[in-house]
């Protein structure tokens, strides 16, 4: 058993990632940045986009100055025209694709808030990022990964995706719902594709910005008391990349600590 928020050593995961090319979005600070790293610790080469693309930089930097492998995009996941431009360098560059991670998200206080008050430009924003997001990079991805033994796509939902008060949580339910959809759109071409729901992960982002009593109130809910991590995380990542989930597709895999136990 991996300690608590440390994420599965290489040892575990063997050397199958040795080789692979992946594609992380949001791969700047956060998930997106941890995922990297551990595929990068693994032998992949990692593809880190980003909208800021210095951030993607200073984190493939990082890695590349450890010996891994990795570079960084500049690429906002809701312009089809930036998707289209990234794939193509990776095509370029690596001649196709094996893992997509579709993490980059919009999310934390500031959209837990009612529709009425965050108002149209703020939703439609949401709903570009969070669920256009994952569908323009999952079609422009798609061809690069087909025919490529073990191929797979994770999309980052949430368990705000469950109880659903919040427009946050219903553009994470569509990330559910995509999940399900492209597993069996695609699945006949050798690709699964699964989704993680994380729960509160205590992200540079999250402890600067989410409110004490908001962070209380979810891990009293949680049936594990303990604060989740990132990596977390990755270790749900790794297992639903690996050829241990090989028969595994379409599933949304909550990582919570039991946050949504009673839920759904
Ligand atoms: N941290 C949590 O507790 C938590 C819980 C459940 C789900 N999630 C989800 O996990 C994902 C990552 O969360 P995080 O906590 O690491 O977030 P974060 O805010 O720390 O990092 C998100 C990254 O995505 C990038 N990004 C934002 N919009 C983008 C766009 N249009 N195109 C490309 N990149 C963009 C940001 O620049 C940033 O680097 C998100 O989808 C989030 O909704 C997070």
């Amino acid at each position: 058993m991996t300690e608590p928020g440390k994420t599965l050593d290489s040892e575990s995961t063997g050397s199958e990632y040795e080789g692979r090319i992946a594609f992380v979005t949001g791969a700047g600070r956060g998930f997106g940045q941890a995922f990297s790293q551990a595929l990068a610790a693994r032998g992949a080469h990692v593809v880190m986009a980003d909208i800021d693309g210095a951030a993607a930089a200073a984190a493939a930097q990082e890695i590349v100055a450890g010996g891994g492998g990795a570079s960084a995009l500049t690429c906002d996941v809701a312009d089809e025209a930036s998707v289209a431009a990234a794939m193509a360098a990776v095509r370029r560059e690596h001649g196709g694709l094996d893992i997509l991670i579709n993490n980059a998200g919009l999310h934390s206080e500031a959209y837990n808030i009612p529709m009425a008050q965050a108002g149209v430009p703020m939703l439609r924003r949401l709903f570009d990022v969070n669920v256009m997001g994952v569908i323009i990079c999952t079609l422009a991805a798609v061809p690069l990964m087909a025919g490529r033994a073990g191929a797979s796509i994770i999309n980052i939902s949430s368990t705000a995706a469950y109880p659903v008060p919040t427009a946050y949580g219903v553009s994470k339910l569509a990330v559910r719902g995509l999940t399900a959809a492209f597993a069996r759109e695609f699945g006949a071409q050798g690709l699964r594709v699964n989704a993680i729901a994380p729960g509160l992960m205590m992200t540079d982002t999250i402890r600067a910005e989410l409110k004490p009593e908001t962070v209380a109130y979810v891990r009293a809910q949680q049936a594990i008391d303990r604060e989740g991590l990132p990596g977390d995380v990755v270790d749900a990542m790794l297992f639903l990349t690996s050829a241990a989930a090989s028969f595994v597709t379409g599933e949304t895999l909550k990582v919570g600590g039991g946050f949504t136990l009673g839920i759904g």
